[in-house]
């Protein structure tokens, strides 16, 4: 491959004492360990994003640029009341043509058994009409808040499982950045 893929790191929320960017963190650093890949770190909490809506005075050009750049996505969103953050929402709307035939894997988190599954589930919703691909496979941190210690490290009770999941779904994402890459490089767009 001649250049590295460029993956986007989504945590998804700002909520002050949130737990889920530890899990957004190890999503990070796993990518960062495969070969020909970059990392892009995207914390909502440094864009700034006035009133709704993707109008030029609703973007922050520091996020369309790295959306444009991004060949993929990886969102790490915790659940909550059955969705996924609002701030979340708030930074996926601010862009649209960035996005177009672009993968996106997802994580959840949550502090109950189920890892944010619903969260998941809604954001898939959401992210097709934003022109991006779901991927299959998804990653889950059920208990997210005894996962890491307090330096962020993964705990080892729960590294092997975890590591597997995450390293699945970016197999699968990187399989379809190539494959999505090429069509959008390769096939004109209807
Ligand atoms: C506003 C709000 C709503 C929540 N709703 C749910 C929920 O529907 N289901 C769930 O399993 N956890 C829910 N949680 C708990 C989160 O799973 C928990 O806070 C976890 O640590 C991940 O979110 P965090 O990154 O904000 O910490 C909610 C948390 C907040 C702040």
């Amino acid at each position: 491959m001649d250049k590295k893929l460029a993956i986007a790191v989504i945590a998804g929320t700002t909520r002050v004492q949130r737990e889920s960017i530890k899990a957004a963190h190890y999503v990070a650093e796993v990518g960062r360990a495969l070969p020909d890949v970059e990392i892009i770190f995207v914390d909502p909490k440094d864009f700034n994003l006035p009133g709704d809506g993707n109008d030029p005075e609703g973007k922050d050009p520091k996020y369309t640029d790295i959306t444009a750049r991004a060949d993929a996505f990886f969102i790490v969103t915790p659940e909550y009341n059955h969705s996924f953050p609002g701030s979340l929402k708030r930074l996926l709307d601010s862009e649209l043509e960035n996005y177009i035939h672009k993968p996106v894997a997802i994580a959840g988190a949550s502090n109950g058994s189920w890892g944010g599954v619903r969260g998941v589930e809604a954001l898939v919703t959401s992210v097709r009409e934003m022109g991006l691909v779901a991927t299959f496979t998804s990653a889950y941190f059920p208990r997210v808040q005894d996962m890491f210690d307090e330096t962020g490290k993964i705990k080892p009770d729960v590294e092997e499982r975890t590591h597997k999941n995450v390293t699945g779904a970016y197999n699968e994402l990187i399989w379809m950045a190539k494959t999505l890459g090429w069509g959008r490089q390769n096939l004109p767009r209807e």
